[in-house]
């Protein structure tokens, strides 16, 4: 058996869990590649998500973390094409399956596509999960139009970042809430707007689409700033169909799907300055189990946290 380092948990928790070790190495099934890790992108919740810790219900553990990555193709599965040994690439690994903070790790070949040429590999492992969440939720489940009235709950975070320059990409009229940290920077991301909520200011509707990153309490008031017609897209959990329904809105959640087309938009959109990746720290990834616990510090950089491989 070959092995490989890795940040693993053998038991279901957070951060204190994680421990760097060596791990036997995996080999691609048909349809899968193998990536030699440069570098993985975390979303700090993620060791709270049920699909980290499980597959069809029962306990998977030990768990390899990290859901989204950069590296080079070192190894092809049967009835893989368009991909070759050697191709720089970045993507995702399903939530229900050993991760990217390895040295090596396999994924279904359509879950990656080449990186933007003008990324580091950090900034590459930084984009997939978010960024596709960002596209899908103002795309596919919020299907913004240009000209319309978008607000960003979370503006500087992972996903948030993101979306204020997806959001300006489709044309939208983009305002965001964030908590602290440099209205400036949210607005060279493309807010037209910038509402910091720790001064006790609210965003000032009505808006088309609301997507809220932040959830918790305070998705309670989202739904009374949306206009008849309006869409509330939530990532958190699903939220009040009865509350949208009684402002004439819609209101979904949605879970964030892989989709090499929408890769190859992403890296096109970063390649000709559409969109850029706010890096919020880079760990070894020996030291894992710090960044994760980076996640709990307040008043952290914004954008995404990386462990580099290599
Ligand atoms: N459904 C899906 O497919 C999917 C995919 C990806 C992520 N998610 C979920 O989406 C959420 C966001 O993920 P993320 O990676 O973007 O997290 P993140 O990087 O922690 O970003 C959250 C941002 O919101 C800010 N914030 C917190 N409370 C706020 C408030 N009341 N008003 C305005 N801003 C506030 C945070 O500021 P501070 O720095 O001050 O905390 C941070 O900048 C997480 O719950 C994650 O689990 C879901």
């Amino acid at each position: 058996m070959t092995t490989m380092n890795a940040l693993r948990a053998h038991i279901r928790g957070g951060a204190e869990q994680l421990t760097y070790e060596p791990a036997p190495a995996p080999e691609p099934g048909p349809g899968e590649v193998q990536v030699q890790v440069a570098a993985a992108g975390i979303t700090f919740d993620e060791l709270l998500w049920d699909l980290t810790w499980t597959r069809d219900g029962r306990d998977r553990t030990p768990i390899v973390p990290s859901h989204e990555f950069a590296g080079v193709v070192s190894a092809l599965g049967d009835r893989v094409t368009g991909l070759s040994v050697g191709d720089h690439v970045y993507g995702m690994v399903p939530f229900d399956r050993d991760g990217a903070a390895a040295d090596l790790l396999v994924t279904p070949a359509n879950h990656v596509a080449r990186a933007a040429a003008s990324l580091s590999s950090v900034e590459s492992a930084a984009l997939p999960l978010a960024g596709l969440t960002a596209w899908q939720a103002l795309t596919t489940h919020a299907g913004v139009a240009r000209g319309e009235a978008v607000l960003v709950i979370g503006g500087l975070g992972g996903v948030g970042a993101f979306a204020i320059q997806i959001a300006r990409h489709l044309g939208a009229r983009v305002t965001t809430a964030i908590r602290g940290g440099s209205a400036e920077l949210a607005r060279t991301l493309g807010a037209d707007t910038v509402v910091d909520i720790t001064d006790g200011s609210v965003p000032d509707g009505p808006f088309d689409v609301v997507l809220d990153t932040v959830g918790g309490p305070g998705l309670d008031d989202t739904y009374g700033l949306l206009r008849p017609g309006g869409r509330l897209v939530t990532l958190q959990a699903p939220p009040s169909q009865e509350k949208a329904a009684a402002v004439g809105a819609s209101a979904a959640f949605f879970v964030v799907q892989p989709d090499a087309e929408e890769l190859r938009t992403l890296a096109s959109l970063a390649d000709t300055g559409a969109l850029r990746v706010l890096i919020a720290g880079s760990y070894p990834l020996s030291a894992g189990r710090a960044a994760y616990q980076s996640g709990r510090t307040m008043g952290r950089a914004p954008g995404k946290t990386v462990l580099i491989v290599q």
